[in-house]
């Protein structure tokens, strides 16, 4: 086949694949058969490999990004989802039960005990026995249609059995099996992937952010435990629901209690604690409900929860074992952090061998040595921690850890030199270990692993393993080398040993090269955050991306060096302050002058604001203009960017600078008739306008609605023009 052929080819299969996946998944009404539908998917699928030129993010063989999370609709639920109140100890236990007999006026009540499901909730309403919603939790008022999604859920009835209310809402969780999970994740090893972190969050993505044919390929599962609105009433008691539950043939919990008083319900977490480990779904919790329907009114709800159940959370696994030793990674900053390396141990469903230790400040805080025997938990994280160590249990000889020490000094990847720095700690500012050599190959698998990964150009295919080989062969320095590795050799790359070969294979490969061309032409807000410079976060990099066009401006940022000069005026009008006890004043003369001096930067910090900063958010401060600019001047930033101008990588900023409103800044005030305040500079924005906080002679126009306060009264003084919303629209498109 030609490549001019499979174009079309590519083209039309897209177009019946589309055409068979809606009619299939979202209306389950396919016209074809399901091995039919598979082998024009699979033609697909395999044209694209065969010519990655052809690849698009747009294919039904890709998943979706962002945007199609704007194809959810909102619906509201009939009745509220409610969330729980948590209680972690046998004491705010029986306050709840004290609270409630109180509220029901009588100390004999009856409770269920059930399982707290780790998924997440959803809503299903059925009319007359047929499912015809689903919906996320949303805010509780309104969630996420996912009828489509959930549609894929084979366990789930789209009938109920036996007879049905005319409209109810029934609730519960969607979850995804350990085993499910494990499938995944194996298939995402074998393929060199991002591993995905835990079976909820796996869960929760696979429902909410890709397309359906995915969402049908990760088998997820759902178990249901509650009712929102039900018309006409069906059950009196929670216990009731229980059976009517599963007389609907709806998949229910494992098991339950109904259970007389606090100290049976107490019984029943214990009991539940000892088996909930075998069920099907991860439960982090017990959930206790007041058994009668009618004693649930009387106790009622607040906004926020019921009054009448409580969930009552588990504490999370812990194990102990031997501390075996302490290394040390180095991770893409260059940042050295300990890893603990046990004594396999059981924990949770898996094996651990490796935990972190977080940083050396942790470890000695906690008194953490090597042949120590430490607790370590596991807090559905991934990565699992350790707790404490057990110093009377400590070998004789055991020495204080000492990072400096263990590393000889210098970075244990490179050999490099390595500098004491500050870093951010999830417990406030704490100071690492750094390793200074921006060429250390951990740095440059890191950041090439970081570049590819799923929030940065999702690069699929290429995970730690594939970037450390890459790296180790020489065949990357800089993530963009990534281009030019053929297609062969990433065929052929091994990543296993030469006794013990894994090879990456054709298949892997080209699927790596059809998402590295996908890459091309992302926008420049990816790019940058892709490309790890220091201080440019997810948030920043798109706030950059809005307002450069490209690299070049980018790394001449008129817009970074203003708010450099910005802060360097406000840290000169500090020390220009009169009465300094810093920087003392020598006389009167020199005061005066001080106070001159300080008119004049006010009023340059002003023009600055009203100017070029006009709108600029506070994520973009003098550290990230700095880091930023340094990036693009040091020398590897040069080499980064003559490497994109040589694979013709060009990568654009996302708001066109010249539009409606270029050169025209506006100042919002009041409430408008229909558009929110962010919609409105949104829009400002897109038109190439700015926005500003303050009104000043400088205003184009200030934008006002309802209750507009003091700006209004300014512009008036100064004589900018003011208009309202429907002008502002007329002005937008005319
Ligand atoms: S009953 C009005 N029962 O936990 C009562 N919720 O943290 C609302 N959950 O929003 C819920 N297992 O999504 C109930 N057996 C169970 C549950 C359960 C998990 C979830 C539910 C709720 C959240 C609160």
């Amino acid at each position: 086949m030609t490549p001019a052929e499979a174009k079309k080819r590519i083209a039309d299969l897209r177009k019946q694949v589309t055409h068979h996946a809606e009619l299939y998944y979202r209306q389950a009404k396919p016209e074809i058969s399901d091995h039919d539908y598979d082998q024009l998917e699979r033609e697909l699928a395999d044209l694209e490999k065969q010519f990655p030129q052809f690849a698009s993010a747009e294919s039904p063989t890709q998943k979706v990004g962002d945007d199609r999370l704007q194809g959810f609709q909102e619906v509201a639920h009939r009745q509220k989802m409610l969330s729980l109140d948590n209680t972690y100890n046998e004491e705010e236990l029986r306050a709840f039960h004290t609270r409630l007999t109180k509220l029901v006026e009588t100390d004999d009540l009856r409770y269920t005990v059930e399982p707290k499901i780790d998924g997440l909730a959803v809503s299903l309403t059925y009319e007359a026995g047929k499912l015809v919603r689903a919906v996320t939790r949303g805010k509780g008022d309104k969630g996420d249609d996912i009828t489509a999604n959930v549609l894929t859920i084979a366990m789930l009835p789209r009938q109920l059995k036996g007879t049905a209310p005319r409209v109810v809402e029934i609730r519960g969780e969607i979850y995804m099996t350990q085993a499910e999970f494990e499938r995944l994740n194996a298939e995402r090893v074998a393929a060199g992937e991002e591993l995905y972190a835990n079976p909820r969050n796996t869960a929760a993505g696979t429902i909410k952010q890709l397309d359906t044919a995915e969402v049908a390929r990760r088998k997820l599962s759902i178990v249901l435990y509650s009712l929102g609105y039900c018309e006409p009433e069906v059950v009196a008691s929670q216990t009731a629901l229980q059976k009517q539950i599963r007389a609907w043939g709806l998949p229910a919990v494992e098991k339950y209690w109904t259970v007389r008083g606090i100290d049976e319900a107490w019984a029943a977490i214990g009991e539940l604690d000892r088996i909930r480990r075998t069920f099907a779904y991860g439960t982090d919790g017990a959930v206790v409900k007041l058994d009668d329907v009618a004693q649930q009114r009387l106790a009622g709800s607040t906004d926020k929860s019921p009054r009448w159940a409580i969930a009552y959370k588990y504490k999370p696994d812990t194990a102990r074992t031997r501390l075996k030793a302490i290394t040390i990674q180095v991770g893409k900053t260059g940042i050295l952090s300990p890893v603990a390396e046990l004594e396999p141990v059981h924990l949770s469903l898996s094996t651990i061998a490796r935990a972190t230790l977080h940083n050396e400040d942790e470890i000695r805080r906690k008194d953490i040595r090597v042949g120590d025997l430490v607790e370590i938990e596991r807090a559905g994280e991934v990565i699992p921690a350790v707790l404490r160590s057990f110093p009377e249990e400590r070998p004789a000889g055991a020495k204080e850890f000492n990072l400096f020490e263990a590393v000889g000094g210098k970075c244990p990847v490179c050999g490099g030199k390595i500098a004491r720095v500050e870093v951010d700690t999830e417990s406030g500012v704490g100071a690492a270990w750094k390793c200074q050599n921006y060429d250390c190959q951990a740095q440059r698998a890191g950041r090439l692993g970081f570049f590819c990964s799923r929030r940065a150009l999702a690069i699929d295919g290429l995970g730690e393993t594939v970037a450390a080989k890459l790296v180790e062969l020489g065949l990357v320095k800089d993530p963009p080398d990534l281009y030019d590795v053929s297609l062969e050799t990433l065929a052929t790359l091994n990543l296993g040993t030469a006794e013990e070969p894994r090879v990456f294979g054709e298949k892997n490969a080209a699927k790596l090269v059809a998402a590295r061309e996908a890459a091309r032409t992302l926008p420049l807000e990816k790019w940058l955050y892709a490309l790890s410079v220091p201080d440019v976060g997810e948030s920043t990099a798109r706030e950059l991306g809005k307002r450069h066009r490209n690299f070049v401006e980018l790394a001449d940022s008129k817009l970074l060096q203003a708010v450099l000069r910005k802060a360097a005026l406000e840290e000169e009008k500090e020390l220009q302050s009169p009465n300094s006890k810093k920087n003392p004043a020598k006389d009167e003369a020199e005061k005066e002058r001080r106070k001159a001096r300080r008119v004049e930067i006010d009023g340059e910090i002003a023009a600055l604001n009203d100017g070029i900063l006009a709108g600029v958010p506070s994520d973009i401060g003098p550290a990230v203009a700095a880091s930023t600019l340094e990036f693009f001047a040091s020398e590897h930033g040069q080499r980064l960017r003559a490497k994109l101008d040589k694979l013709g990588i060009d990568p654009q900023g996302t708001v066109l600078t010249a539009g409606k409103f270029t050169g025209k800044t506006f100042v919002l005030t009041g409430t408008l008739p229909t558009l929110k305040r962010e919609e409105a500079e949104q829009k400002i924005l897109a038109a190439g306008g700015k926005t500003s906080g303050s009104v000043s002679k400088k205003t184009s126009y200030v934008l006002a609605g309802a209750e507009a306060g003091s700006k209004l009264d300014k512009a008036r003084e100064l004589g900018v023009p003011v208009i309202d919303e429907a002008e502002f629209l007329r002005l937008l498109q005319g």
